[in-house]
């Protein structure tokens, strides 16, 4: 039995915490927040942007509001860090160095320098570091992946990533929406799509970005739309979190090969749709579920064969955040950065 510690029982740490409980290799023995309200018998669910939110029974956990004390008191062989970006760094490196195994929310940190350290820590330790970029195992995404990977699509002419969504209003204390704690919706969302674009296509020569604000001020953080320079095909990815409180979170692409057309559309039904240019349209077999279990499931085998992490790597996750910091030069120069 793997033993899990998780800090953080915010919204990504509650969907977390769900998942293992249904986990067999996994014990849950122990959560961490600093805000005591959570960490009592029964904690209210928090609902974010996407998954089904549910009240959370602590009975029978061990429960800390002092990290440091988590990690040394609770015999643990992993910890799950759900808390907000900037405690990334300092609460993967004190894991790592404390003989832990340690998976991290996305993004990894809020500069590239951060991510360095927290690869450095890995690299000193024997234990593996997991950053939960999500989208490379969320089974549509999949799909897409592996049509890619198996000639299904043919050669790409292009590619485009969308992800919208209402302004964050759950995140506690509102850090999200303080560009300087969560990086903005260029760093916390739209890095779902950057990190799926390089999983996919590989670091791109460039890229040519614009955004736009409506609720922080400075550099533009709150709307990105940006152009992925490749080359012989298109490839941009436009994301934001300032839509109005009513509009539905959305996620999607449209990827057109020599071979067809395959799109994900949340207006759409079926939303994942193959339209081949010799055959009917058909939704390919994908096995349903979400990025979040897969991620977790995915990750508790490496830990149980003691096989480091391959569909995921700290320095893929690293590469995405170095990505979304040219795009943030772009946007501030109007250029666009190279990445040669
Ligand atoms: N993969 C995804 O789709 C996805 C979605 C949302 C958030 N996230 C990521 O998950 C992380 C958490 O985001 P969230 O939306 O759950 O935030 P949140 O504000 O809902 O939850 C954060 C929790 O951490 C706790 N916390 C803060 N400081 C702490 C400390 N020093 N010690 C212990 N607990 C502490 C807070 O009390 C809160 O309960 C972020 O990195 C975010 O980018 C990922």
């Amino acid at each position: 039995m793997i033993r899990i510690g998780l800090v953080g029982l915010g919204f990504m740490g509650q969907q977390h915490f769900s998942i293992y409980q249904n986990m067999e290799q996994v014990e849950l023995v122990a959560v961490c927040d600093k805000d005591p309200e959570r960490v009592r018998d029964s904690v209210p669910a928090i609902a974010g942007n996407i998954g089904d939110a549910t009240e959370l029974k602590l009975d029978g956990i061990d429960r800390y509001t002092d990290f440091a004390q988590m990690i040394e008191d609770a015999q643990l062989d992993c910890v799950d860090i759900c808390t907000p970006t900037p405690l990334h760094p300092d609460m993967t490196v004190d894991a790592l160095q404390a003989g832990l195994h340690v998976i991290c929310e996305k993004p990894m940190a809020l500069s590239v320098s951060e991510c360095d350290r927290m690869i450095a820590a890995a690299e000193a330790s024997s234990r593996m570091l997991f950053i939960a970029q999500c989208i490379r195992f969320w089974p549509e995404y999949e799909v897409l992946a592996d049509m890619l990977a198996n000639g299904r699509l043919g050669r790409v002419v292009s590619a485009r990533f969308t992800r919208h969504s209402p302004t964050p209003a759950w995140s506690s204390g509102s850090w999200l929406l303080d560009a300087e704690l969560s990086g903005g919706a260029v760093l916390d969302l739209h890095i779902h799509d950057v990190d799926f674009i390089l999983s996919l296509f590989g670091k791109p020569q460039g890229v040519l970005s614009r955004g736009g604000n409506l609720i922080s001020s400075g550099p533009a953080v709150d709307h990105v739309l940006t152009t992925y320079l490749y080359d012989g095909f298109a490839c941009n990815a436009e994301g934001g979190w300032v839509f109005p409180t009513d509009f539905p979170f959305e996620r999607g692409f449209q990827v057109l090969g020599e071979k067809g057309f395959l799109e994900l559309s949340p207006a759409k039904q079926p939303e994942l749709q193959f339209y081949p240019f010799d055959g009917e349209p058909h939704t390919p077999e994908f096995t349903p579920g979400t990025g979040y279990e897969r991620e977790l499931e995915y990750f508790v085998q490496c830990m149980a064969s003691g096989q480091a992490p391959t569909r995921i790597t700290p320095q893929a996750a690293r590469e995405a955040v170095a990505i979304v910091m040219a795009e943030r030069e772009s946007i501030r120069t109007g250029q666009v950065v190279s990445l040669e």
